[in-house]
């Protein structure tokens, strides 16, 4: 379904829009069966489920293009839509990864900032497990300056956070069922608190952009177009995955998340 006119107006004033019902909840525990199996088979997952998870499993590709994500995120970037981003952020039960205060835009390179996060819980996400929290209306502040803390349990690239104090007591907190997600700017302020409880949360953040944006920092960066038609050719097209975790998807997946890593890592000497 299309965002409603009211909740159009509250992305472009609040900077996000939640919940909105993506996935219904047996496609969501569906895909919670197949993040577990990925996690315990023997090939590691773990830089397949964290960065561009849609070029290696075919239903993480599904999942990009699904009508559900895909009108609500039309409504905000009209119809001609890349995916540039997609993996997930998984805190276990009691588990003390957080994500610090910050905004998406600090390190992507992309311009303009007209870019969309859809957060799509595959469990619950509330307060009790370390749901997302945003800050009301900061999409509209200029780029604020990041620190890198490399912090041990930060769930970031690069432990970034933002180098001011946040006034936190306006923050709101995002809590979606199974299948609902929430949208939210590329500057907006953002973070998640650890999670003491004693069940897991898992989530799906897709970055998406309109065909116009362009990387401005590196020479060479991709994407998957996933609805309308691409006028620009900004980005590189993708391969889509014939296969779970084959051979080709795997090396290509390797390719891009290489060329992609020196952007999200430039200045810190080090790689992911
Ligand atoms: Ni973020």
């Amino acid at each position: 379904m299309p965002l409603t006119q009211p909740q159009i107006q509250h992305y472009l004033t609040q900077g996000f829009v939640a919940p909105i019902r993506a996935i219904a909840t047996a496609e969501a525990a569906q895909l919670r069966q197949q993040v577990e199996a990925a996690e315990a088979a023997p090939i590691a997952a773990t830089p397949y489920l964290r960065n561009k998870t849609h070029l290696a499993f075919t239903w993480a590709d599904t999942l990009i293009r699904h009508p559900g994500v895909l009108d609500a995120v039309e409504s905000v970037l009209g119809p001609d839509i890349l995916c540039w981003g997609a993996g997930f952020f998984i805190k276990n039960a009691h588990d003390p990864s957080f994500v610090s205060w910050h905004q998406d835009s600090t390190y992507w390179g992309l311009d303009p900032a007209d870019i969309v996060t859809a957060w799509v819980a595959i469990s619950e996400s509330d307060i009790g497990n370390g749901a997302m929290r945003v800050v009301p209306g900061t999409h509209l502040l200029d780029q604020i300056a990041h620190r890198d803390t490399f912090a041990e349990d930060n769930l970031l690239s690069r432990g970034q956070e933002i180098a001011v104090d946040v006034d936190d007591t306006r923050a709101v907190a995002l809590e979606l069922q199974p299948g609902e997600m929430s949208l939210h700017h590329v500057s907006l302020v953002h973070g998640s608190a650890p999670n003491p409880s004693s069940r897991r949360r898992l989530g799906f953040a897709i970055r998406y952009l309109p065909t116009y944006v362009r990387q401005t920092v590196a020479t060479r960066d991709s994407a998957t177009l996933v609805r309308g038609v691409d006028r620009f050719g900004n980005f590189a097209p993708e391969q889509r995955p014939a296969a779970d975790l084959d051979a080709a998807a795997m090396a290509h997946h390797g390719e891009i998340t290489g060329s992609l890593n020196t952007v999200l890592m430039r200045g810190t000497g080090l790689t992911m």
